[in-house]
């Protein structure tokens, strides 16, 4: 059997703004608490002293070189670009009534750069960051009013580039405010379930007002949401694992029930009373609710399994905790690696929702080695890649409505849960390491090339030959 995607599939590639932009204060830019985790999103807020470094303020600088980045990303036959805006560059503080006009400026420069070349921008609302001012003034995501805050935000984006993007996502891994307070909802570590829930509440309410603006205010577009997913296998066929199993995946699938259904699911509510949880929602709120996203989008790097025995040893993802799994193999940074598990995912996704699905992340992190000549030879990363891709052809062949597919990471970037640059996603090699040393010049790794040619071979040019893909 071919390969070949649908014409209309996205190709493409993922980045967010506070992993890339750098200029972190400049032209009004406020800060955010992406600003104030200078170790990554692992890690706890630290108030930003005098002179700290901090790898994301120059970051790759892409606020001043995108457009060679984008030229590069136009020569791999990009269809689409995701990334992000920083809410602190349109309203630095977060509650002010007017927006900052050159901070709309920059996006629209970068909009007309990609839109030039006929790459569709896919434009994350709020990808790990928010004005670090609502945090201590309103307690982040804790206080209603931020809903108010977000909403005026994504108005006045929505208003202002309603002719030149026409794919949005609302908050980047939703359910990650489960585990990392700070990163997710803006709020410090020490939170009961209780606050937890309302906040997460809140954020939802903010997601479905948002994506009933983008309907009223630029009526072609589709808007959808964003989950971390991560499918857990049951560690034995002992039926407790597989109860494990469904319990772990109803965690994040949670998100989706909401963000699609239009309501809370029922499955949530004995979390809800086990956990001692009782939301306030509102009439408003409920019908709030119930505008749902028009596609749903995801990042996958990794599977899991689950166990129902609490001693079983756990290992680390970015920010939620494995189980190893002994039929695969994981990353430099213990990230399993199973592209069947995409394959069983996008099944699952769309037997539960049918709604179209977005893969709007997914990559190899790794070490890079630059040859005497100067060449990288990212060949593991070219396997990852490929295999993950060839089981997308296949869920698209089992039925699967697959929008598109954007590599996480296309240029090297400093990595989220670490703030590394030494943890390498892209095609495009950027040279500076993890100390910020380096000329942050631009160069094509193997993979460049390989990409460039899936893309246009519409997939053709994948490498088959794993057992689930005859
Ligand atoms: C996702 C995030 O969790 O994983 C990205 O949405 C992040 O922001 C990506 O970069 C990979 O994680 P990391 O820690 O390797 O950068």
């Amino acid at each position: 059997m071919k390969t070949t995607f649908p014409t209309d599939f996205l190709w493409g590639g993922a980045l967010a703004a506070n992993q890339v932009e750098g200029a972190y204060n400049v032209e009004g830019k406020g800060l955010s608490t992406s600003d104030y985790q200078p170790r990554g999103l692992m890690f706890p807020p630290s108030e930003r002293a005098e002179g700290e470094f901090n790898l994301k303020d120059v970051a790759i600088d892409f606020y001043h070189r995108y457009p060679e980045d984008i030229a590069l990303f136009a020569e791999m036959g990009f269809k689409t670009l995701r990334t992000s805006i920083a809410w602190t560059r349109i309203y630095p503080n977060g509650d002010e009534e007017t927006p900052n006009e050159a901070g709309l400026a920059f996006y629209d420069a970068l909009f007309d750069e990609l839109l030039k070349y006929g790459i569709e921008p896919l434009i994350t609302l709020s990808h790990y960051e928010m004005p670090y001012n609502l945090t201590k003034e309103y307690g982040g995501w804790g206080d209603r009013r931020v809903i108010e805050f977000f909403e005026r935000y994504a108005t006045t984006v929505f208003n202002r580039y309603q002719h030149k993007v026409k794919y949005w996502l609302t908050f980047n891994e939703i359910n990650v405010s489960l585990f990392s307070s700070f990163t997710g909802l803006g709020i410090a570590d020490g939170l009961s379930w209780q606050q937890r829930y309302q906040a997460i509440h809140h954020q939802l309410v903010a997601s479905a007002r948002v994506v009933k603006a983008c309907h009223r205010i630029i009526p072609g577009a589709k808007i959808g949401n964003m989950v971390a997913a991560m499918p857990y296998y049951p560690l034995t066929c002992n039926p407790d694992d597989l109860i494990e199993a469904q319990r772990k995946e109803r965690e994040w699938l949670f998100f989706f029930d909401v963000q699609a259904r239009g309501e809370y699911p029922s499955h949530i509510q004995r979390r809800f009373k086990e956990k001692n949880v009782q939301l306030e929602i509102t009439p408003q709120d409920r019908e709030d609710l119930r505008e749902t996203v028009d596609f749903l989008s995801f990042s996958y790097y990794m599977s899991s399994c689950a166990s129902a025995d609490p001693h079983q040893q756990q290992t680390t993802g970015n920010i939620l905790k494995m189980i190893s799994n002994p039929y695969l193999k994981a990353s430099e940074w213990g990230w399993q690696i199973d592209p069947a598990g995409l394959r069983h995912l996008l099944n699952q996704l769309w037997d539960r929702y049918q709604k179209p699905l977005f893969i709007v992340e997914n990559g190899l992190g790794a070490k890079d080695k630059i040859e005497a000549d100067g060449s990288i030879k990212d060949d593991y990363r070219i396997a990852y890649l490929n295999d993950h891709l060839v089981q997308v052809h296949e869920a698209i062949a089992d039925g699967v409505n697959v929008l598109g597919y954007t590599a996480w990471g296309p240029i090297d970037i400093i990595s989220a849960s670490t703030s590394e640059m030494s943890k390498r996603y892209g095609f495009i090699y950027v040279d500076r390491d993890d100390h910020g040393e380096g000329t942050l010049q631009r160069s094509r790794k193997k993979s460049f090339a390989w990409y460039q040619q899936v893309i246009a071979s519409r997939g053709e040019a994948l490498v088959r030959g794993g057992k689930n893909d005859q």
